[in-house]
């Protein structure tokens, strides 16, 4: 850490003798001017010092290559742009490095992006996403360099874990902001973060403990319950081994499992599409499964002892004594359900956390996993990780707008974790969810994945974090769609600095879902919990504006498609409706 105290003097005294130099030249833009080490490091605390600074022209490629394990790809076709790698030491026997890309054509806006997993590495392919918005982009390497699975960085660690918990992050955007205004010889407009599944834990854990570092945050799959998530990771793991058992269910039944369930579960908000819009509504027959049953598909059937594996699946996760440790997936999640359930050895996020992180015991296997883990995690929250303050006032009171998102076929983060999230914070707030969404709304995606696509044609894009690497090395946003209608991203920003509210934000498909050429296949809007999207009973389903938001997703009522004397939508609740329906046509047939 004090090494570099001598080496920031010298570069001090390097920097006076340039800018000298350089105030000669007053026809030089300030920020190519200032794209050198001896500049930058001039803003930059002891512990920090620059590793690398270089000036890209339009249409470069950058990154570390394969040597950022968790983020090889580089992002190609940048434009013109100022690239800085920053070494900061956290600790007498832990570091971390940031990367942060400064626009020649600045937007006068500051970006911080997520990470994933338990990935090291800088994200350089999301800083590519972001700076083609015109942003000033961070990202930290959370102060390891590792593939997202991987956790053996993390074991006897104490002090990395807190880089990965919090630490990098808050550290690169703090420099990083500094370095930016630096740079750039002005103060910036407003600040922003994106990021998905850690990213999402990343960007709620920085907006609890400092309500300052952005003006406006997007997270989406969060998994910022660290604690209880990662031991309930390896909790349904063992719901499903070992694999002799009569009860394991197999990963190549999952995708069949999962057609099942969308016949049964899909049109319960009135529209048989094939996206189940209403997973908290579906009470899922478990029997229609059993291949006992008869006429049952052979190919696509359950034992007994199976379903009942399904169904802890899909359960809340309780202790004997009654207390609720956490949420399960949600139905319609089959399909990316091997994400937690094809580890014999239990998923590296489950049983890499108790061994790496909580136990420091690289023996540690599954059949000595039970409930006291999510005790002591609870005790440790080791890197203090776990981003559960619900009272979000602080932020609320500098301004700060918050979107959250949630793929409801997400097979790896339960969806019903980030209802517990928003459903604690308004619980928090006084209970009151109108008071809520004036700052902090969130958004369930039916039929997504874990932060990005789809496997039942779903509008999934919306331009959240790295849902534009999807689609290429060297695009952004939503392609063809770049707007606040379409692209969360603007939409917050619209709501910061315009006052205008998300009401619903309008995802896109393609006909092959990850592919653009393909030509657009349908849009539908998104909408703050608790509402949904409700067709309007004539339009094209694959026109967004066949659709409007309302109803309850957690009552399941939805919008008559008659508004009522008043000019107001009604809401009757969906299962009733449907009662009455059918008392009406017995009684009139
Ligand atoms: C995990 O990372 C460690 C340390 O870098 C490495 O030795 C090990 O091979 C990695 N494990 C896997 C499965 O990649
Ligand atoms: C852990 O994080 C919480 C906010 O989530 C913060 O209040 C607390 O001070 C942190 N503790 C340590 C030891 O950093
Ligand atoms: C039975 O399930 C298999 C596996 O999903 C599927 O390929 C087949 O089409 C199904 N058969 C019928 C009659 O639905
Ligand atoms: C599930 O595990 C099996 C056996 O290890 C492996 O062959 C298969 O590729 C895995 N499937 C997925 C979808 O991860
Ligand atoms: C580590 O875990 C193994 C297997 O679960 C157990 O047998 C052993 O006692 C544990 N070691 C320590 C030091 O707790
Ligand atoms: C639960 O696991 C812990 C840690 O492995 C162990 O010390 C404890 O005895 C176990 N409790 C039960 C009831 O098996
Ligand atoms: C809830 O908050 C809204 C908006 O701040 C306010 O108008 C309303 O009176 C509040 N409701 C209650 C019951 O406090
Ligand atoms: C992104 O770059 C990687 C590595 O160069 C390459 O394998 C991949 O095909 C590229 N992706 C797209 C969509 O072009
Ligand atoms: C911002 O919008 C909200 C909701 O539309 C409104 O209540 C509030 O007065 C507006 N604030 C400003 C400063 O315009
Ligand atoms: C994307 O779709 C276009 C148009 O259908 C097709 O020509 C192209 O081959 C597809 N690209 C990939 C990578 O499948």
């Amino acid at each position: 850490m004090h090494s570099y105290g001598l080496e920031r003097l010298l570069v001090f005294c390097l920097a006076l003798l340039v800018a000298t130099a350089a105030s000669s030249t007053h026809d030089r833009r300030q920020n190519s001017a200032g794209c050198n080490a001896l500049t930058l490091a001039q803003a930059l605390p002891t512990n920090a010092k620059i590793e690398l600074v270089e000036a890209l022209e339009a249409g470069s490629t950058y990154g570390d290559g394969w040597a950022d394990l968790a983020y090889p790809i580089q992002p190609t076709n940048l434009p013109a742009l100022c690239a800085v790698t920053v070494a900061v030491a956290s600790s007498t026997t832990s570091a971390y490095r940031f990367g942060l890309f400064l626009p020649a054509e600045w937007n006068n806006r500051f970006l911080a992006v997520g990470n994933g997993g338990f990935g090291g590495g800088i994200n350089w392919l999301d800083m590519g996403a972001g700076v083609q918005y015109g942003f000033a982009v961070v990202s930290t390497d959370t102060g390891h360099d590792s593939t997202t699975g991987n956790t053996s960085w993390a074991y006897d660690n104490p002090e990395s874990r807190t880089d990965w918990g919090w630490r990098a992050l808050h550290g690169a955007v703090t420099i990083g902001k500094t370095l930016t205004q630096t740079y750039y010889g002005r103060p910036m407009d407003y600040s922003y973060y994106s990021g998905c599944s850690t990213g999402g834990r990343q960007g709620l854990k920085e907006m609890q403990m400092y309500p300052n570092s952005f003006d406006g945050v997007v997270v989406g799959a969060a998994a910022w319950y660290t604690s209880h998530l990662n031991t309930w990771v390896t909790q349904v793991a063992s719901y499903n081994w070992p694999a002799e058992d009569e009860k394991h269910i197999d990963w190549r039944l999952l995708p069949p499992i999962a057609d099942q369930i969308v016949k049964q579960c899909d049109d319960i908000d009135g529209v048989a599409d094939g996206i189940i819009s209403l997973p908290g509504q579906c009470n899922v027959d478990f029997d229609a499964l059993l291949c006992e049953t008869p006429g049952v598909n052979q190919s696509a059937c359950l034992t007994a002892a199976q379903a009942q594996t399904l169904k802890n699946v899909y359960s809340d996760w309780m202790t004997p004594e009654g207390e609720f440790l956490y949420k399960g997936l949600s139905p319609g999640s089959e399909g990316q359900m091997y994400a937690v359930l094809n580890y014999s050895d239990a998923s590296p996020y489950g049983i890499g956390y108790a061994r790496n992180f909580l136990l420091d015991n690289k023996s540690f296997v599954l059949s000595d996993f039970n409930d006291s883990l999510a005790t002591l995690a609870d005790e440790l929250d080791p890197g203090n990780a776990t981003a559960d303050h619900y009272d979000l006032t602080a932020f609320r009171d500098r301004g700060g707008k918050m979107v959250m998102y949630h793929g409801a076929a997400d097979g790896l983060v339960p969806m019903q974790g980030s209802d517990l999230y928003y459903d604690r914070v308004v619980e928090a707030m006084g209970g009151n969810m109108t008071a809520t969404q004036e700052f902090f709304r969130y958004f369930m995606v039916p039929g997504m994945q874990h932060c990005w696509t789809t496997t039942v044609d779903a509008p999934w894009a919306f331009g959240a974090p790295s849902q534009a690497s999807v689609f290429g090395n060297d695009t952004w946003s939503v392609p063809g769609f770049k707007d606040a209608q379409h692209d969360i991203l603007l939409a917050l920003m619209d709501w910061v600095e315009k006052n205008a509210t998300v009401d619903q934000i309008v995802a896109t498909t393609w006909n092959t879902p990850t592919n653009v050429s393909s030509g657009v296949l349908k849009q539908r809007p998104l909408c703050p919990y608790p509402q949904m999207a409700t067709w309007d009973g004539t339009g094209d389903l694959n026109d967004a504006s066949s659709w409007s938001c309302g109803g309850d997703v957690t009552t399941g009522a939805v919008p008559t498609s008659t508004p009522d004397s008043s000019g107001e939508v009604s809401y009757v609740p969906w299962k009733l409706s449907m009662i009455l329906a059918t008392v009406v046509i017995v009684l009139t047939s």
